[in-house]
């Protein structure tokens, strides 16, 4: 291959033998960065060839194939691809189809730059892990970055070399669909995932012929849509975007994610896709970010019903000037790029840059040398060890919400002994659900239902297992209800599995305003537990959904997201106790949605509502004059970090390392205070815990959170075991954008907990003096 393409270039350049040299040494330094200088000569003598269009060219890319949104322009892309015109095609999958594509590009086009295949790979190809927000319940980034690397794996192998995910947008309010998309509320737990899944997608060196290069999307604000509303307006001061919502792009950014995309939402009244703070002064100038952004889906277009341009020229300008590299599907490029440098409306240069973007990560890629997929590429697809690994992955990111006691001991796990079992509710036997919002490739057919996985396993221990769906997702029919509560009566206990639709209620386009169980499935959940019956509630949801009733009255509640191909085996285990319990939740679980936007770590109101969580009308002066609802509680049902085990794990007290540190030393990153505790499992079983550190500062110029998660460590230990767990409190920790909007460390009361989820565990203090 290299002889046809990369090979005619070089011999017309007339590198001749320093090319070679060259191309040799870029092998060696395959694992580095994106920019190295071998590269950026090779780029810029490729850009010196190329025409004004066909420069443009590299900056367009159109969907081929299922859209991803609103439909656009019907265009013959073989035309634009042989002209040299098209730069990226998305929603192209499959080795013969991108090939064929491909070759148009490096047969046909004058300077045989190849295309560059993109695709939704969010939560795995063919094999279909959990959803993002399951992934990020693990706390588990190596099992994240595993998951990621399969899914690299497999889409390469059908041509696709660039995946758009991790979406790293902090979540706050769990009516916005696209929750489901991300891991939740938290801008530290954000990060670690994010540097998982881009250390999954890109490998070792984005040269190797499985890598997929990385987008961090979208940047930036989208997850802060008022009132959860998708596409809505967000509006985020300086201090709240740098410290919540930035970190996990910037650690995307650190973890080497070769593009971005630009998002929707007006932020702060300015189009995210036309914002040259974020685009160009924090994401290329502050944090050196040298790949590529792209539009979101007809972004660009969509500056005109933003009202910042009135026509399609001055989208295209504001975008590319703001720092949109590639303009995806609006088509707005293609049509008034070449017009507005040659009327003197966006710089040359501008575009120059652009490209040279594009075309260094097509050439990380190794694309010039190796455009197609080899013939003889054996499929990996759904090999058993990947099956196995969504399996395990599933199971970690289970999370147990209630587990009361019946008769003296847990509900769960299930007993083997137990004759016959109830399972219920639509999600049961639903395959398609399981597969979560974006499925890539995934086919319903290789997903392991909880009805089959369940019935299997009663059929070797030589139960019963009565199967009814009860009740469509979003029904209002109850004619299914009779034949369920028989099932439920003749049984010893009964798993009703309940939650939203996967594909029409969670993801893009589908906020909701209400967080309850739709249609009448909370009318079928409470028919069944008047049975009587000990009742396991497995949710499938895209978002922490608000079931107070249910968790006062179902004994057992999994809150299962949508788990992947392998939901049935790892229900299964998990009910069953063959493996515990370890996932924790990633977001705060609501009581009602009138709390949304609900997060554990807002900056503290001056009138506190204290240690009281009312949930009655104010009875007098000291129950009023509080940050309150006068008919709600402030806490959440279920505290973000939390999730039970089937063991229990103790904290001893916090040991701090000193009592008192001089702030100099903090921000010269010369001193870190060492916080330390012991964890004991102290339970029957084995047990794995993630045990979080949080920390609180008083004292500083701004007000901070109450407590900010800061660290993690996943223990494993064995009944009667314990460990040390310490953890290093300095800059990196410390830091935070102060009154001037300085990044650094103040003097201040810092307390920090070492702690089960967001509000247990216990505390410890030191200072940070002057
Ligand atoms: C979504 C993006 C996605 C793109 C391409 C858009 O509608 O907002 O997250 O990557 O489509 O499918």
């Amino acid at each position: 291959m290299r002889q046809k393409t990369c090979g005619e270039f070089w011999m017309r350049k007339t590198f001749g033998v320093l090319s070679l040299v060259l191309l040799f040494v870029s092998s060696l330094f395959a694992a580095e960065g994106l920019e190295r200088p071998d590269v950026e000569r090779w780029v810029d003598a490729l850009l010196k060839q190329m025409t004004l269009e066909e420069k443009v060219g590299q900056l367009v890319q159109y969907s081929a194939g299922n859209a991803t949104g609103p439909a656009s322009e019907h265009l013959s892309f073989q035309e634009l691809i042989a002209k040299g015109q098209l730069g990226s095609l998305l929603n192209v999958t499959g080795a013969t189809e991108t090939n064929a594509l491909q070759r148009i590009a490096m047969e046909q086009s004058r300077l045989k730059i190849p295309l560059l295949f993109g695709l939704d790979v969010i939560h795995g190809y063919k094999t279909i892990f959990p959803v993002p927000l399951g992934m990020a319940s693990t706390w588990d980034p190596q099992l994240v970055e595993q998951a990621s690397r399969i899914a690299a794996q497999e889409a390469s192998a059908d041509g696709i070399r660039w995946t758009f995910s991790p979406m790293v947008d902090i979540a706050r309010d769990a009516r916005w669909g696209r929750i489901v998309e991300g891991a939740g509320e938290d801008p530290y737990l954000g990060q670690i995932m994010a540097a998982a899944y881009v250390h999954g997608y890109q490998g070792s060196s984005l040269s190797n012929h499985d890598s997929l290069a990385a987008c961090a999307k979208h940047l930036a604000g989208y997850g802060a849509a008022e009132g959860g509303r998708d596409y809505n307006a967000a509006d985020i001061s300086e201090r709240t975007l740098r410290q919540i919502y930035l970190p996990p792009f910037r650690s995307a950014v650190d973890s080497g994610a070769a593009t971005v995309m630009s998002a929707f939402n007006p932020l702060n009244s300015v189009p995210a896709s036309a914002n040259p703070m974020t685009l160009s002064e924090i994401l290329r100038h502050e944090w050196g970010f040298p790949g590529f952004v792209v539009s979101d889906w007809n972004a660009v277009a969509e500056l005109i019903p933003q009202g910042v341009a009135n026509d399609p020229a001055t989208a295209a300008q504001k975008a590319i000037l703001a720092g949109v590299d590639m303009d995806m599907e609006s088509g707005l490029y293609r049509r008034s790029l070449v017009e507005l440098v040659r009327s003197g409306s966006v710089p040359e240069s501008v575009v120059d840059e652009a490209v040279r973007r594009v075309l260094r990560v097509k050439f990380a890629l190794d694309l010039f040398d190796h455009p197609y997929v080899p013939a003889a590429t054996p499929a990996p697809m759904l090999d058993a060890t990947h099956v196995e690994l969504a399996r395990k992955v599933a199971e970690q990111s289970l999370v147990l919400l209630r587990n009361e006691e019946l008769h003296g001991a847990p509900l769960l796990p299930i007993s083997s002994n137990l004759r016959t079992i109830a399972l219920l509710g639509p999600f049961a036997d639903s395959a398609s659900d399981m597969l979560g919002s974006w499925p890539g490739k995934g086919d319903a057919a290789t997903v392991v239902t909880l009805k089959s996985a369940l019935m299997q396993r009663m059929q070797k221990t030589g139960g019963q297992l009565l199967y009814a769906k009860g009740t469509d997702i979003d029904g209002t029919s109850d004619r299914g209800f009779q034949e369920s509560v028989i099932a439920a009566q003749q049984s010893d206990l009964v798993v009703i599995a309940l939650g939203e639709s996967a594909a029409s209620m969670t993801g893009e386009a589908a906020s909701r305003a209400y967080l309850d169980l739709p249609g009448n499935q909370q009318k079928f959940l409470e028919t069944i537990v008047a049975i009587g019956k000990p009742v396991v509630l497995v949710l499938f949801t895209g978002r922490p959904l608000a079931l107070p009733w249910a968790a006062a009255h179902v004994s057992a509640i999994v809150e299962a997201w949508y788990p992947g191909i392998q939901a049935g085996p790892a229900l299964a285990r998990t009910l069953f106790g063959d493996v515990n319990f370890t996932g924790k939740l990633p977001v705060s679980v609501p009581r009602s949605v009138g709390q949304e936007p609900l997060y554990y770590n807002p900056p503290k109101p001056g009138r506190p509502a204290g240690n009281t969580d009312l949930s009655h009308p104010p009875r007098g002066e000291a129950e009023k004059y509080v940050s309150r609802y006068i008919d709600e509680q402030n806490s959440p049902l279920f505290p973000f970090g939390y999730g039970l085990s089937y063991t229990h794990f103790a904290y001893s007290a916090i040991k701090v390392s000193t009592a008192s540190i001089n702030v100099r030393t903090m921000n010269d990153k010369s001193d870190a205070i060492a916080v330390s505790a012991t964890v004991t499992n102290n339970g029957a079983r084995t047990g794995q815990e993630v045990v979080e550190l949080y920390l609180g500062q008083r004292g500083t110029s701004v007000n901070l959170p109450m407590k900010e998660l800061k660290g993690f460590k996943l223990l494993s230990l064995a009944p009667g075991q314990s460990q040390r767990v310490e953890f290093k409190v300095g800059y990196e920790e410390l830091a935070f954008w102060n009154i001037e909007m300085r990044y650094l460390v103040e003097p201040a009361q810092v307390t920090v907990w070492i702690a089960p989820d967001s509000v247990e565990g216990p505390s410890a203090q030191f200072t940070i003096t002057k």
